[in-house]
């Protein structure tokens, strides 16, 4: 009897419903994640996060995450990449180019015509998944041709965001035939005092790491390292996210703002704490930790008030943040850098965790 209603429990969590279809006619699906204290609407169409609501401390409900109100309002936005699963490579690889065992292969070049973001032309972030309920969550599936965007092997990736209490877990799993690169993450824009409520420069935030990779005008690393120490990149003590952005510095400049890589203190494949960003109007805090070794933070540098949320409010620039838990950019082209070779009978893991809370 007990385990009867443990199950409905949990199944009584997690609800589906139709989200529309694509312009070429496919189903998209979202599925309704809830605990006591978080709703997750996660959909197939590029395995995203469409909304994540959260009480503030007044109890003040809202969607922490910027978004669209209809399925084509994302397949129409083809910059921002809100709420996605990137892949097959997450970030840039410096003129689409890698090599593997003496193979040399070429991927489109969709950022700026120099170099290949997010996995492409037609990345993860804008094909239709396979959704499967599970306990507490759901399982997206993808299976990428080989070749597909121009990368080798038959790609399998399993992507389940599970939701326990106040944290919403994110794993990632990949297999391939040939070996090939891979590096997925979650492409969400938070700001914790509510979608659409201003920018994120009064935001504190706090990120675990003693050095980061600078990059070349492209964003490509350049393969150096340095320490974060007296540099606006030093957030290993807790700082309003304005503070140092417009700072006179040339990789701020560039970027114009924060798109940078940090190298996660801590060993790779291990959970660790990644960064932790709290909004001192609302009270939230949100805590990722992750088994990644790097984290791209992002201040919404390319959001330009052109669109507007479900909320009705304009996003624009810096109206949220990016923690991109991933491998550092253009790590094919970087053997110094933890790899992100995979290789046919291997299984690639990787966990990120979302952790809300609020600070009165
Ligand atoms: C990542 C990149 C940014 C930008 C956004 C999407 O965060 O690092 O430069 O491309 O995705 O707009």
């Amino acid at each position: 009897m007990l385990s009867i209603t443990t199950s409905l429990a949990a199944h009584g969590a997690v609800t589906k419903a139709s989200f529309g279809k694509t312009a070429d006619g496919k189903a998209v699906d979202i599925y309704t994640l809830k605990s006591p204290s978080v709703e997750a609407r996660i959909m197939t169409w590029g395995a995203r996060i469409v909304s994540l609501k959260t009480a503030d401390r007044m109890g003040k409900v809202e969607s922490v995450v910027l978004g669209h109100d209809s399925l084509e309002g994302y397949t129409g936005d083809k910059k921002t990449y809100f709420g996605a699963i990137v892949g097959r490579y997450g970030n840039r690889i410096a003129h689409g180019r890698f090599t593997i065992d003496g193979h040399q292969f070429q991927l489109p070049l969709n950022n700026n015509g120099i170099n290949t973001l997010h996995g492409g032309t037609v990345g993860f972030d804008a094909l239709v998944w396979t959704g499967k309920e599970i306990p507490n969550g759901v399982e997206m599936s993808l299976v990428s041709n080989d070749g597909d965007q121009g990368f080798p092997g038959t790609l399998t990736a399993h992507v389940r965001y599970t939701l326990a209490g106040n944290a919403l877990k994110i794993d990632y799993t990949e297999t391939t035939d040939k070996p090939t690169v891979v590096n997925l993450t979650n492409h969400s824009y938070f700001n914790l005092g509510g979608e659409g409520s201003g920018t994120i420069l009064d935001e504190i935030i706090t990120i675990n790491a003693d050095r980061l990779t600078p990059t070349d005008a492209g964003l490509i690393p350049t393969g150096q390292t340095p320490s974060v120490a007296n540099t606006p990149f030093d957030f290993r003590k807790p700082t309003a996210i304005g503070a140092r952005i417009n700072a006179d510095d040339s990789q701020l400049k560039t970027a114009g703002g924060y798109d940078h890589n940090w190298i996660l203190n801590g060993p790779n494949g291990t959970m660790k704490f990644a960064a932790k960003v709290h909004d001192p109007k609302s009270g939230r805090t949100l805590t990722v930790t992750t088994t990644e070794p790097g984290v791209q933070f992002y201040t919404g540098n390319f959001l330009d008030g052109s669109i507007t949320g479900p909320g009705g409010q304009k996003y624009v620039k810096n109206a949220a943040l990016c923690l991109e838990t991933q491998h550092f950019p253009d790590s094919p082209n970087h053997p110094d850098f933890p790899s992100t070779l995979l290789k046919p009978g291997e299984t690639r893991h990787s966990t990120t965790v979302f952790t809300f809370s609020v600070e009165k």
